[in-house]
């Protein structure tokens, strides 16, 4: 089979991989890939946001199916495009997708079938916010409604920091905004949960943890994520249960009384306080990096899983995964999240890889058989191993052995899990 991946980061290159190992994949195309998917497959040079030219070259090249990465072109519909044109695409339609699109759409799904979230309130303008704000308890998270890459999110401390958060929000800094969200501030931890579904069924797909912030000890400006691990600390049977009861089903339920449904991966984005799980946001697709960190941990063939997704299949399909840590570490070029240089050479013979060890690449380019920077994350350093601190000192040790100048990573990733 044909398969095309949508997507250039280190979630996609770590697609690439899984799928290079399937039995049944012949030929892969990433639209546009990075250098590392051009070693597996062939790169593309398209333009996301051109449906029509996506839909041309999936139906020339015979391909058989097509899988989603971002959520952008889910948020604009790509699925219901390309299945309109009888295109096999795994991830959700362009009604599902807004759980991640719309905050406020995601919040009210919450609101109807009581699942557990962050209390909350929907403002039409600066005035009716302020007045909300001066009497609140701090610190307060102000949310804008749409995509914003991760950044329209503002934890405010003082009742200053709140009104320049709606301000910016009011002024189009995330697009033009008729409404925002102010929630409450949840205080416990962070885990990322999985679930892979065919629109009929669905089941677990692991967990994870990422780091979201730049700087070593959680600090700094939010990023993409530069590490994360799996499984989370926090996994077990019995929060598992309460996840998929009060959190995953009822979401599923809403969707199909809307007479829709899910296919893809959903991302629920917890903070479990004392054992209980609340819903921060949903992704409607594979996290990045934690999907670097799962997918090297999968056993079954996924190039089948997806297959099996697309027709409709997951029931009969077992999804076994190996059964030890996996840890990753993300390189990433100076200066990000702000402003960075990109085309500077990277020299990967260095690295010497054992069999647990893997790299995905994700911001970088293939010119004339070498590797250039091309972004604010580039590599992903994953290690699986029988624990997490062995993984971290191995993806940490090929970073020194690379040594490459201009870039920067963290070395505490995991620290909850190995250095406390
Ligand atoms: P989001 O884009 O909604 O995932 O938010 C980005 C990050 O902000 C999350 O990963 C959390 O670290 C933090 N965050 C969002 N909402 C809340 C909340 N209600 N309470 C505490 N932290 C939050
Ligand atoms: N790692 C966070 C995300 O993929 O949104």
């Amino acid at each position: 089979m044909k398969v095309g991946i949508i997507g250039s980061g280190g979630r996609e290159h770590a697609f690439c991989e899984s799928l290079k190992k399937s039995k049944n994949i012949e030929k892969i195309y990433c639209f546009p890939g990075n250098a590392g998917t051009s070693q597996v497959g062939e790169n593309v040079e398209i333009d996301l946001s051109n449906f029509e030219n996506i839909k041309n070259f999936t139906l020339n090249k015979k391909i058989d199916f097509l899988i989603i990465g971002p959520e952008k072109p889910l948020v604009d519909g790509i699925v219901d495009y390309l299945e309109k044109h009888n295109i096999k695409v795994f991830g959700p339609n362009k009604f599902a997708s807004q759980l991640e699109g719309s905050k406020i759409f995601t919040k009210k799904l919450c609101q109807k079938f009581n699942i557990p979230t962050a209390k909350f309130g929907i403002f039409f303008n600066s005035e009716d916010a302020e007045k909300f704000l001066r009497n609140s308890n701090y610190p307060i998270v102000i949310k804008a409604d749409g995509l914003a890459a991760g950044k329209g999110v503002y934890i405010s401390e003082t009742n200053d920091q709140a009104n320049k958060a709606v301000k910016e929000i009011f002024d189009g800094k995330f697009g033009s905004a008729k409404q925002l969200l102010i929630e409450e501030f949840l205080d416990g931890e962070e885990m990322s949960f999985f679930i892979i579904s065919d629109g009929k069924n669905y089941k677990q797909f692991g967990t994870a943890q990422d780091h979201k912030r730049v700087l070593e000890g959680d600090k700094g400006k939010n990023t993409g994520g530069m590490g994360a691990y799996s499984p989370s600390r926090l996994e077990n049977e019995v929060l598992n249960k309460k996840i998929i009861d009060k959190i995953i089903e009822p979401t599923l339920k809403g969707l199909k009384e809307k007479n829709s449904n899910f296919k893809g991966f959903l991302y629920a984005g917890l903070i479990i306080i004392k054992g209980e799980p609340f819903l921060i946001e949903y992704n409607v697709r594979m996290g990045d990096p934690e999907c670097q960190t799962l997918l090297p941990k999968l056993k079954t063939d996924f190039g089948l899983l997806i297959n099996a997704c697309l027709k409709e299949n997951l029931k009969n399909t077992n999804i076994k995964w190996h059964n030890d840590k996996s840890l990753c570490v993300v390189m990433c070029s100076k200066g990000y999240p702000d402003k960075y240089n990109n085309n500077i050479e990277l020299n990967l013979n260095n690295l010497i890889l054992d069999k647990n060890d893997f790299i995905f690449h994700a911001g970088t380019k293939s010119i004339n058989g070498k590797t250039y920077s091309n972004g604010g994350r580039v590599l992903n350093i994953v290690i699986r191993s029988n624990d997490f601190k062995s993984a971290r000192n191995k993806a940490l040790s090929l970073l020194t052995n690379l040594d490459w100048k201009s870039g920067f990573y963290r070395k505490d990733i995991g620290h909850k899990v190995i250095d406390q």
